[in-house]
Formats: C-alpha cells, sequence, structure tokens
C-alpha cells in the first residue's frame, strides 16, 4: 500500500524544508519515496541543490524527486478542453499564442500536479508519496474543487452534453463559435473521474496524512488553525502538526524577543491542536540546502522513528445511533457557531463556513430520516435526526 504524505502550511514556513527532509528519511529507511511538489516555485530542486524536472529523477537511493511543471502538466490532462477554450478564444480573435497562454487558467496547474499523486499511487512504484504542496489557501480551493465537480458532473453536465447536442450545430451555424463536442465532454469526464479518484485517495484515513507546518508567530498559527479546521470540514485525516525554526536557549540577547514569543506560544500550540502531537525542527544557522541538512532536519523531527506511522488516528465525521434517532458529528476546531450554516436537500446536507461549502452526501440510512436540530459545542457540531419509521408515527 502507498502512504501519501501532505504537507502545507503559511507562505515561508518551511513546506519545502519539511517535505523534503520527510521524504530522505523515508528513503533512508528503505522505502521507495517519491517527493513532488504542487507548487511552481521549484522551491523543491533548490532544497536539495539538484536541478529537477516534470518528471520523477532519482536523486539518492530509493528517492526520486519532480516539480511541478505547468505546460506539462495541463497538456497531459487537459488537452482537449484547452484545445476546444483555444478555438473559442481564436474565435474571439486572439492570436493563437496569446489563445494557448490564456487556457492556462489558474489553478489548472496545481490540480495537474496534484492528480501526479493518483498516478504514483496507482503505478505502484513507490511506498511513500510525500507532497510539498502551495501555501494552505490554494491548496485548500484545489482539495475542495473535486467536491464541487463532483455536483457539476451529476447534475450539471448530462444537460449541458443534451442540450449541445441539439442546439450545438445551430449555434455555430449562426454565430460561428465552436461548441464543445463529445470529445471535449469526454476529456471533461475523464478529468473528473480522475479528480474523484485522487479525492477519494486523499480523503482515505488509512493512506493519506495531510499534516500542517507552522512557525510559532500568532499569524501563522491563526492560518494553521483556520485551514484545520477545514481539513476536518472536508475529512481531509490530519496527524501531525510540524513547528519550525525553533530558536534554541543560547540566542543571545539580539533574538531575545523571539525567543521568549516561542516560549509562550509553544504550549499554546500543543493545546489547541490536541489530540494531534506537535513534533519541532530547530531554527538551524544556515539554509536548509543539500542531503546533508535535510537529513540533520529529518533527525529532529523524528528522531529515527518512522515519518510514514499514523501520529493520530481520528475520524472529524461520524455517525452515531442513539435513543430516538441518529447524530451525525461533524468535528470543525477553530470556528464559532455563527459562521457555520446548514441547509438539507434530500440526500446532502450542505454545511456553509464562511466562503467555504460542504456537501455530505448522507448514509442511505438518513436519506429518509427528518432533520430534528442540530448544536455546536465544543468545535463538534452535531446534527440530529430521527429515524424514517418514527416519523411516520409522529405523522399520524
Ligand atoms: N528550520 C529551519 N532553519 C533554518 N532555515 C530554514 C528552516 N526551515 C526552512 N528554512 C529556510 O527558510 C526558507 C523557506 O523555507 P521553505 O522554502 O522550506 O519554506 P516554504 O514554506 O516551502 O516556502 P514557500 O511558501 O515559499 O514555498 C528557505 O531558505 C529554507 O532553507
Ligand atoms: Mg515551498
Amino acid at each position: 500500500m502507498t502512504r501519501i504524505l501532505v504537507y502545507t502550511g503559511k507562505g515561508g514556513v518551511g513546506k519545502t524544508s519539511v517535505a523534503a527532509a520527510t521524504a530522505l528519511a523515508c528513503a533512508d529507511l528503505g522505502y521507495r519515496t517519491i517527493v513532488m511538489s504542487t507548487d511552481l516555485a521549484h522551491s523543491l530542486g533548490d532544497a536539495f541543490d539538484l536541478e529537477l524536472g516534470p518528471t520523477p529523477r532519482e536523486i539518492a537511493p530509493n528517492l526520486w524527486a519532480q516539480e511541478s511543471d505547468v505546460f506539462f502538466n495541463v497538456s497531459r490532462y487537459w488537452g482537449r478542453i484547452q484545445e476546444y477554450a483555444a478555438s473559442v478564444l481564436r474565435w474571439r480573435g486572439l492570436d493563437e499564442v496569446m489563445a494557448e497562454e490564456m487556457t492556462v487558467l489558474p489553478g489548472m496547474d496545481e490540480v495537474g500536479s496534484l492528480l501526479w499523486i493518483a498516478d504514483h499511487h496507482d503505478s505502484g512504484d513507490y511506498d511513500v508519496v510525500v507532497v510539498d504542496a502551495a501555501p494552505t489557501g490554494e491548496t485548500l480551493r484545489l482539495l475542495s474543487l473535486p467536491e464541487a465537480a463532483k455536483w457539476w458532473m451529476e447534475k450539471v453536465e448530462p444537460i449541458g452534453r443534451k442540450i449541445t447536442k441539439l442546439t450545438g450545430p445551430l449555434i455555430q451555424r449562426m454565430v460561428g463559435m465552436p461548441m464543445p463536442n463529445d470529445a471535449v465532454f469526454n476529456a471533461g469526464e475523464e478529468l473528473f473521474r480522475r479528480l474523484e479518484h485522487m479525492h477519494a485517495l486523499l480523503t482515505d484515513h488509512a493512506k493519506t496524512s495531510v499534516r500542517v507546518v507552522l512557525t510559532l508567530e500568532q499569524v501563522v498559527i491563526k492560518e494553521a488553525q483556520r485551514s484545520f479546521t477545514y481539513f476536518h470540514l472536508y475529512n481531509y485525516p490530519t496527524d501531525l502538526v510540524v513547528a519550525n525554526r525553533i530558536l534554541p536557549d543560547d540566542v543571545g540577547t539580539y533574538f531575545r524577543g523571539w525567543y521568549d514569543a516561542q516560549q509562550r506560544y509553544g504550549p499554546l500550540v500543543e493545546k489547541m491542536f490536541h489530540p494531534i502531537p506537535v513534533r519541532t525542527a530547530p531554527f538551524f544557522d544556515r539554509e536548509m540546502v543539500g542531503i546533508d541538512l535535510l537529513r540533520e532536519m529529518a533527525t529532529s523531527l523524528y528522531g529515527g522513528t518512522d515519518p510514514t506511522q499514523f501520529f493520530y488516528r481520528g475520524r472529524p465525521y461520524a455517525v452515531a445511533r442513539d435513543d430516538d434517532g441518529f447524530v451525525v458529528s461533524v468535528a470543525l476546531p477553530f470556528t464559532d457557531k455563527d459562521s457555520i450554516s446548514l441547509s438539507r436537500h434530500a440526500d446532502e446536507l450542505v454545511i456553509d463556513l464562511g466562503t467555504w461549502r460542504r456537501t455530505l452526501v448522507l448514509p442511505r440510512i438518513l436519506v429518509n430520516a427528518p432533520t430534528k436540530g442540530a448544536s455546536f459545542t465544543d468545535g463538534t457540531l452535531k446534527i440530529r435526526f430521527g429515524t424514517p419509521a418514527q416519523s411516520k408515527e409522529n405523522s399520524t
């Protein structure tokens, strides 16, 4: 089985260094390991001090590395859709080169690199896939995409296909605009299937861990908390927080202020993220470049233990039975009652949290069960359902 470790966190906190160090530790333990970056800034190569390309390159025993490359990924997964988009843009009078550039939509590139995770998982070539993910905001947006895509696929796409079939030739004749043909829709479907597969892997609690890297600074911790909420909302398994750049006790007077702040924030972070454990790496006196230094970082993080272990196992989403029905619990740490809103559409429960939306498809047993209310305490949202049979009794 392939283990998937995703490292994310605010910009500049050390995601790339920690991912590289972790991959090295895995390879040292004998796991066939690939480390890849979904970030377009080519920093993974900088960390190893090597030139990396868009396909895996062996850089140490058991260790392969890969950077994402926007045009490579896009043509690999987006060929047909992109062709169609380009043909529309050309029709609008944009020249060929511009049209090509324009079809590299924001987000597409990172999605392309996320899809690599599924490829590496399926290939059977690797025991561990370590992902140096883009800063949290980006990563979250991408991780929520498959769910949105699924909704679109099921509800909108069949209609779109039908309409295009009926009116496509007509529109094309009348206004000359190229209409998407079945090949475009098929490519779209294939893409969504891949997204779904990736989504299934990344939410698989037996395979994946999303780990948050932070530094002991107020704004960084805040963002880490927020991302934690969303990981729970979307059911992405999290098992570890990495606190990076911890100043040593003999910092001297110049860094005293930073040191004191870290001493304060350290225990706070432990408490906030409990029961998820926190591991630390020191502030090194050099840039984290090259295998030797990365290995040193790995030792301080994992102390020779296996980075692929599950540091914590827990499910943020649970369905339990009680006396008068069922309770669906969703752990949503670091949020408050007022920012949550709930609605229900047949077999779907929609949770809105600020600008984020999660559609929970209810288990079969709850599809006909009436919703009886909801409460939010201690970071857990509880939604009560009556039993379907009981609801019938009540209504007669
Ligand atoms: N523990 C550490 N001690 C000293 N330097 C560090 C440490 N961790 C990271 N660095 C250095 O800090 C810089 C940023 O680290 P890194 O590139 O790993 O962060 P990142 O979170 O991936 O950044 P970005 O969001 O820009 O991708 C790099 O120059 C790296 O070498
Ligand atoms: Mg980075």
